[in-house]
């Protein structure tokens, strides 16, 4: 056999690799009844409401599950392990990876946490998850906003918090951006100034965090699953999108926003992957 011939375990993988999109299609249309007796009404009063509704729903069930993968726990642990002092988190859903905040190597380090998720049917499920690691909302520990990380959602919410004051000198108010798969969901349009956005929030010295899922831009096969799925993915999946371009952005605006700026894919990457995850790691100068 040539070199450059798939093995039939690559193509297995390949396969599954194709199929995986399709469960969680599956495992979100089936939640789809159970959303809708749970508001019947809401449909025909606000649509929006109701696709938050049923992303709730069905992030109530997946959003654990996937929080204890083997392959990206590790990465996601570690990168909460650098999170220090006032810590904003970008859609942080209802608060699953939320533990890795105080694992020993970063207890006490984590004076605050602010939560930007705009799906308010998560925030009672965030705001107990928040309580169990000891973040507790009682105590001023975790802050849930209403919010995306869109400047136009997040900067008004941020002031509405008080967490913002003075817009000439509030630049610069979190130790620690972090997201998690979060950023597929927001306005791709609006990757730019979000970027922007996250830079000036931060001190001097502090870190921007993600662990997020992009485009797979050179695997045709992959390309072309992305965009048929495109048509009904972030329907069914709370507006999340196949094709982000986070890590294109952060790179291209890099030097001219950033001191230090490391971007790579994860080890789940095997070239033909339609979720492309990479971690990142940027600095702001002091
Ligand atoms: C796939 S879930 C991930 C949740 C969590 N980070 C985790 O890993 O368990 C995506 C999250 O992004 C949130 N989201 C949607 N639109 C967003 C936006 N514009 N900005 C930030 N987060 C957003 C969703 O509400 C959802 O909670």
């Amino acid at each position: 056999m040539s070199p450059t011939m798939p093995t039939s375990d690559t193509l297995t993988a390949r396969i599954l690799d194709l199929i995986a999109p399709l469960q969680l299609l599956l495992i979100s249309f089936l939640a789809l009844p159970r959303a809708f007796l749970s508001a019947p009404f809401l449909p025909l009063n606000d649509l929006k409401a109701f696709r938050s509704l049923w992303f709730a729903t069905v992030w109530k069930d997946l959003g654990p599950q996937m929080a204890l993968s083997p392959e990206q726990t590790p990465y996601i642990s570690s990168l909460f392990s650098r999170a220090h002092g006032t810590v904003l988190e970008l859609g942080p859903g209802s608060g699953d990876q939320m533990r890795h905040f105080l694992r020993p190597v970063n207890e006490g380090n984590v004076a605050r946490v602010v939560g930007a998720e705009p799906n308010v049917a998560l925030h009672e499920r965030l705001l107990a998850n928040a309580k169990a690691v000891g973040l507790d909302p009682a105590r001023g520990r975790y802050i849930a906003l209403p919010a995306g990380a869109e400047p136009g959602s997040l900067i008004p919410a941020l002031y509405k918090a008080g967490l913002l004051v003075n817009t000439s000198s509030d630049s610069g108010i979190f130790d620690t951006i972090i997201c998690v798969k979060s950023m597929c969901s927001a306005p791709q349009d609006q990757m730019e100034q979000i970027c922007t956005t996250i830079h000036t929030l931060l001190k001097p010295g502090g870190e921007f965090l993600f662990f997020e899922h992009v485009a797979n831009d050179t695997d045709w096969l992959a390309m072309a699953w992305a965009w048929l799925l495109g048509w009904v993915w972030p329907l069914a999946m709370g507006n999340c999108h196949l094709n982000g371009r986070m890590d294109r952005v952060v790179e291209e605006m890099g030097p001219e926003l950033w001191e230090n700026v490391d971007i790579g894919n994860t080890k789940q990457f095997r070239g033909w992957n339609v979720l492309r995850y990479v971690v990142g790691v940027c600095r702001k100068g002091d």
